[in-house]
């Protein structure tokens, strides 16, 4: 085994949020950053519609829908094929193909969603500007389907890795919400390039 997958093993074994997320059933660690996200910017409201993006293997998708309830509900995309969650439509896609969109647009109320999350992350190539420059454009994407999928004064978060391109999405992002907030979970480890972009209050 390499150094660096043994640093991963060892630092996943003393993790307190896997341990967490096993005792809570989360599918993973990557929950806590969402209920933080929440904690933060109450983004979520009981009866929301929410479109997460790039879901797989599920944790924002059980954090969302238990916040949503049955008055609402959350519609969970990616790219992997992912297991039934109660209360959450699960669709296979690509969020960069007009099919997949097209999908959640007939799955979604003629109100649109309140909420759209996305935790989506590209395949890295370990090189940090490639893989930058690969979670911008997964960033644009997301913003790109705000007017077709969002309600007015909806909400957002997005991941995105850190780099040159953030501050050109931060004022594509500042076009179209109130407010935009930058924020590390603490669940974010501190060595991930990932931060979250917080919009809140759609078409200003
Ligand atoms: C960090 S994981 C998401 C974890 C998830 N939030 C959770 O809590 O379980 C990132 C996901 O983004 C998905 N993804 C990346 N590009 C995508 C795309 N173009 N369309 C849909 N999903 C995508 C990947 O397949 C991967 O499952």
């Amino acid at each position: 085994m390499s150094r660096s997958s043994k640093r991963w093993l060892s630092e996943h074994r003393k993790d307190p949020y896997v341990k967490q997320a096993r005792q809570e059933k989360f599918r993973a660690r990557s929950a806590y950053k969402l209920r933080q996200i929440q904690e933060k910017f109450r983004l979520l409201r009981p009866g929301d519609w929410v479109v997460d993006l790039g879901a797989a293997p599920g944790g924002w998708s059980q954090v969302a829908a238990g916040i949503v309830g049955e008055e609402g509900g959350v519609m969970a995309v990616d790219l992997l094929a992912m297991a039934p969650i109660p209360g959450v439509t699960v669709l296979e896609g690509d969020i960069m193909e007009d099919r997949c969109v097209e999908t959640i647009l007939a799955h979604l109320p003629k109100s649109k969603a309140q909420v759209i999350l996305s935790d989506m992350a590209p395949s890295t190539s370990g090189i940090a500007s490639v893989d930058h420059d690969r979670s911008a454009a997964l960033a644009e994407a997301v913003l790109d389907l705000v007017p077709l999928l969002l309600a007015p004064e909806g909400r957002v978060a997005l991941k995105v890795f850190q780099g040159r391109g953030v501050p050109e999405i931060q004022q594509d992002m500042g076009r179209l919400f109130r407010s935009c907030r930058v924020f590390k979970p603490a669940a974010s480890r501190s060595r991930s390039v990932e931060i979250y972009l917080v919009g809140l209050g759609y078409g200003r």
